[in-house]
């Protein structure tokens, strides 16, 4: 059984200076997820450029939130344009990103939200490093399974073909690795399956896990 985190588990980054002392809120997590009637949970997507994370991320919380749960999606593309805007792709920015995205998503969890980050977070390290941080059954890992042949002929964002020509250093699945996951909680076929499927097998696995219940998708939302 695993046993509940520390407060040195939960941060493996320690402060910096040593005087910093933890301040307890009194408005905790369990009040939060009460008032919003389902839990709290970081529902991570991985994959390779153009496997349809970002899409089936905002799918299945577009499904959510009419449902009425609370959400936020966390978007690669989007947050380097901010909190990581001074990252690049070298292995050790990738991490620091995944990093700080991992600490973002607690905390949206903390506040009772059902957070959907979509980020390659190509390294298995990086990413388990995250699911390390938080209680067992917080952490619903994702994986976007398509091929990077489908992903290439895809091509949205003409990155791919910018890579091959080799024009963009280190692009993920070309020249630069994409580790997939061992033990997903999760697998969809996003190369062949139709986003409608997969925003019902994502949305299952959170009843199945007991993030959402079943009444939150009755009415409307059941179809
Ligand atoms: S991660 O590897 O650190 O998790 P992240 O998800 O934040 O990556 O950003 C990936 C997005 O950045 C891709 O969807 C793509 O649009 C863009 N991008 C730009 N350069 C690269 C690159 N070298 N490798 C992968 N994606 C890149």
């Amino acid at each position: 059984m695993s046993s509940k985190p520390t407060l040195h588990s939960r941060f493996p980054t320690p402060p910096a200076s040593g005087n910093i002392v933890w301040h307890h809120a009194t408005v905790v997590r369990a009040r939060r997820e009460a008032q919003n009637g389902h839990r709290g949970a970081i529902i991570w997507f991985t994959g390779l450029s153009g496997s349809g994370k970002s899409t089936l991320a905002h799918a299945v919380e577009e499904s959510l939130h009419q449902s009425g749960c609370r959400t936020f999606v966390l978007d690669g593309d989007n947050v380097r344009h901010g909190l990581c805007g001074d990252l690049g792709f070298s292995a050790k920015d990738r991490q620091e990103n995944i990093r700080r995205i991992g600490e973002m998503a607690k905390l949206f969890m903390e506040a009772g939200v059902i957070v959907l980050t979509a980020f390659i977070s190509p390294y298995r390290a990086d990413r388990e490093r995250v699911r390390g941080t938080v209680e067992h059954g917080d952490f619903l890992e994702v994986y976007c399974d398509a091929p990077i042949e489908i992903c290439e002929t895809r091509d949205i964002k003409g990155l791919y073909k910018k890579a091959r020509a080799g024009e963009i250093a280190e692009f993920t699945g070309i020249s630069s690795p994409y580790e997939a996951p061992e033990f997903p909680e999760l697998t969809v076929n996003t190369g062949t399956t139709g986003l409608d499927d997969c925003v019902q097998q994502v949305i299952s696995e959170m009843m199945r896990r007991g993030i959402v219940s079943a009444t939150e998708f009755c009415g409307e939302n059941s179809k």
